[in-house]
């Protein structure tokens, strides 16, 4: 069995680094498997692509893409041209897909039209926020795929109320609390936290990168206001997207000394960001991965959206929305957080074999579902 993988986002490269390690593991044993990794480029900067092919041993791409930094039509217009070919050459019996980037949809519209079975990891997520790129980039991969690989029970009731049903629902876990969990234990005694200036248990970590976030200026400087106010509490790490870098700095917002008190940091590698995770005592932020990652490390969350797509964490307790509406009240969040203390995680996101489960799946498809286009 040939799985064409796409990637090209940072969350993706995380995602498809346990279940690559899977497929790599089945085909040591003997099994007829084999992946044929393909990077769209969508990420290009060291820190946000190369640093964790090197540190999470993914794959080097068989086919490496440069397609990043374009608007949303001609990024995703650009891959679906360059894929299709790659696919026809390749002649895969899967196209496997992760997450809701343009990387997402092209791979899966790429492979749809031309009638392989695409598998989508982490089908079923919503915001029911259509303004959102990634709302339509999900729900169009997950109306293109045969196998949606569905990481909680609120995902699959998603799909179901959208008539998607049956044997092609596959309930997986998340792939990224595998990720967790392995790549945990490499970490090492290092200086991070020397580095920064701060220590264990002491100072909040913070991710901003969405786009109703970063580009909005109202709202990324009320984000901006809430970091300078909750750094008098705690200094603030802030592991700046590039995105968000290019605003602030248009923006002006990185003037004066409020941020005095803001460790403002490149973006870091898995490796470091699980230690800034493991120690913070509470995490800032609108990313989907890191929200779910702040869950697997017991840290309570605060997230700068009006909604999530993880909301069993919300149920919780472990994670509470904060619009970006006011500074006040994030700042009133993050000091009900910071009561919140130490919750068990677990249960949430399936028992860490979720690559298995998607690469057994993948395997078990019935023959009619596999056929090439
Ligand atoms: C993308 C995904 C988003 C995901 C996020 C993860 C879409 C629509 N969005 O958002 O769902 O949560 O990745 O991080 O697919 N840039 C660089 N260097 C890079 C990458 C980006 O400078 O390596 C800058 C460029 O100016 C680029 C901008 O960031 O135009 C936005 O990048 P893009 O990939 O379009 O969207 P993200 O905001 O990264
Ligand atoms: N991440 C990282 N370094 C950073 C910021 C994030 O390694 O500086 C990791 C994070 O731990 C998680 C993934 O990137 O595994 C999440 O990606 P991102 O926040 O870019 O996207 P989203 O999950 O929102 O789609």
């Amino acid at each position: 069995m040939k799985i064409f993988t796409v990637v090209g986002a940072r969350p993706q490269f995380v995602k498809a680094a346990v279940v690559s390690r899977e497929i790599n593991r089945l085909a040591g044993t003997g099994l007829a498997i084999s992946e044929c990794l393909v990077h769209t480029g969508q990420h290009y900067d060291e820190k946000m692509s190369d640093i964790f092919f090197d540190e999470m041993h993914i794959p080097k791409p068989v086919h490496r893409l440069q397609i990043g930094g374009m608007s949303h039509g001609s990024m995703t217009g650009r891959m679906l041209e360059q894929l299709e070919p790659l696919m026809q050459a390749e002649a895969p019996d899967w196209v496997l897909v992760y997450g809701d980037t343009n990387s997402t949809l092209a791979g899966a519209l790429a492979a749809a039209k031309l009638h392989i079975p695409v598998a989508h990891v982490e089908a079923g997520l919503r915001s029911f926020n259509r303004a959102m790129p990634e709302e339509i980039n999900r729900v169009m991969a997950d109306h293109l795929a045969s196998l949606l690989l569905a990481p909680t029970d609120q995902a699959i009731r998603n799909l179901a109320a959208e008539g998607l049903t049956g044997g092609k629902v596959v309930p997986s876990g998340d792939v990224m609390y595998d990720a967790s969990l392995y790549y945990s234990k490499l970490v090492g005694q290092t200086d991070l936290l020397q580095r920064l200036g701060v220590t264990a248990g002491n100072y909040f970590l913070a991710t901003i990168h969405r786009a109703e976030n970063v580009d909005d200026a109202a709202r990324l400087g009320v984000i901006v206001e809430a970091l300078a106010q909750s750094s008098k509490r705690q200094p603030v790490v802030w592991p700046i997207h590039p995105r968000t870098h290019k605003a602030l700095r248009e923006l002006k917002l990185l003037e004066g000394d409020r941020l005095a008190n803001v460790r403002l940091i490149d973006p870091v590698g898995y490796l470091e960001m699980v230690q800034l995770e493991q120690h913070a005592s509470v995490i800032l932020t609108d990313s989907g991965g890191v929200q779910k990652e702040a869950y697997f490390f017991e840290v309570p969350c605060v997230t700068i959206r009006h909604e999530t797509e993880w909301v069993e964490l919300v149920e919780c307790g472990a994670n509470r929305l904060a619009p970006p509406d006011s500074a006040e009240s994030i700042v009133a969040a993050v000091d009900a957080a910071l009561q919140t203390g130490v919750f068990p995680a677990g249960g949430l996101y399936g028992d860490g074999n979720c690559a298995q489960a998607i690469v057994a799946a993948l395997l078990a498809a019935p023959a009619s579902r596999v056929r090439r286009g």
